[in-house]
């Protein structure tokens, strides 16, 4: 049989992604999707996006996304915007030109958690290009150059993505702290630079509000280029991650509560200090902080909370303290949560390969 007759003219691929959690913030970009700043995050486990990206060998010229379907439903609104990334991905992925792709997305995210998903979903879409490509070349592996294409990938749909082809904790953004970092992709720490007591923190969720924001991350982002705050906050995040860094290796739990907290309200700071400023906390968000900073101060246990762009609260803690803060949570937190609602969610391992169901 001939190599062309042998070749594969359609398949389907699979893969579960999580979102994560980011502990040194990325904020602001440069043209390309290049950060601003480096940042530091963690994989979360429970938070997932699962995708199936069917492909189809067309005519030259004629590839590109056929349908987007979302929970069982064609959708138009991620219909153009995944159109337009498939389109730009075509510059890396050679096959794209003559494959047509249907794709179906499924999120796990409990019905309007509040949490972004665009990190899970462009990271499995991402994950799913490089299988095909894979597939397409006969070959196997997810070695660290199939997962560092992911991370570059992944980055072009959505920066913070580039972090979720890993488990663990991962960095992105060139910094002088971090020989290999990268502005293209994201690179994973070594367990051995990870403090044991560090390796299994947990997130919890706890829901403030679960209505769409009203400034996307994305415009907040372009609202640091002519910022007040520009160069002390690169200034900052660079040194943020230098001290995070060390205090990951050498297990010191003030320090990184210190780091994480401080980069939580800069976030928000820097929103409030933009022109023009915005708000994205709700009172129902302070209140759970001061909660949060009492149980500290009183119990001497170092967990901490973390903000992505929105009101919702990250409640970070260690594995060791896991039963004194689960009973707090319970008691203390959930009645202030929106109908009670968190995400019970921390560390994980990763993307994987997984029908969806
Ligand atoms: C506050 O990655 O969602 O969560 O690159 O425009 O898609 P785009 O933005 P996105 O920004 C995430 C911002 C953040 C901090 C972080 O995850 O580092």
């Amino acid at each position: 049989m001939s190599q062309q007759a042998n070749e594969k003219r359609s398949g389907q691929v699979f893969w579960e992604s999580p979102a994560n959690i980011a502990l040194v913030k990325y904020w602001g970009k440069l043209q390309g999707q290049i950060p601003m700043n480096p940042s530091l995050s963690f994989t979360l486990r429970e938070s997932v996006v699962r995708i199936a990206m069917h492909y189809e060998k067309v005519g030259r010229g004629a590839g590109g996304l056929r349908t987007f379907r979302l929970n069982g439903q064609l959708n138009e609104k991620f219909q153009l915007r995944i159109g337009k990334y498939i389109e730009s991905m075509k510059a890396h992925f050679a096959f794209l030109d003559n494959t047509a792709l249907d794709i179906e997305s499924k999120s796990t995210f409990p019905h309007s958690a509040g949490i972004a998903s665009s990190a899970a979903a462009f990271s499995a879409l991402a994950m799913a290009l490089g299988s095909i490509e894979n597939e397409l070349a006969g070959r196997e592996g997810k070695g660290s150059d199939f997962l560092q294409k992911a991370s570059f990938a992944a980055r072009l749909g959505s920066g913070s993505a580039c972090r979720s082809v890993y488990g663990g904790f991962t960095v992105w953004g060139k910094s002088q702290h971090l020989e290999e970092s990268s502005d293209d992709y994201a690179i994973k720490l070594h367990d051995a630079d990870v403090h044991p007591v560090f390796r299994n923190l947990h997130d919890a969720v706890l829901i403030v509000d679960d209505t769409e924001k009203k400034v996307s991350s994305t415009a907040g982002h372009a609202l640091m280029n002519g910022h007040d705050f520009r160069e002390s906050r690169i200034a900052q995040a660079e040194n943020n991650l230098g001290t995070m860094l060390q205090a990951l290796k050498t297990g010191d739990e003030k320090i990184f509560v210190d780091i994480v907290e401080n980069e939580a309200l800069t976030l928000h700071g820097l929103m409030m200090s933009s022109r023009p400023g915005y708000i994205l906390i709700k009172p129902g968000t302070i209140i759970l902080i001061e909660k949060i900073r009492n149980f500290r101060e009183k119990n001497n246990i170092n967990l901490c909370f973390t903000l992505d762009a929105g009101p919702n609260i990250h409640l970070i803690y260690m594995d060791k303290d896991a039963e004194k803060v689960r009973s707090f949570i319970r008691q203390e937190l959930l009645p202030l949560c929106k109908n009670g609602h968190w995400v019970d969610d921390g560390v994980g391992s990763g993307p994987i390969q997984k029908q969806i169901e």
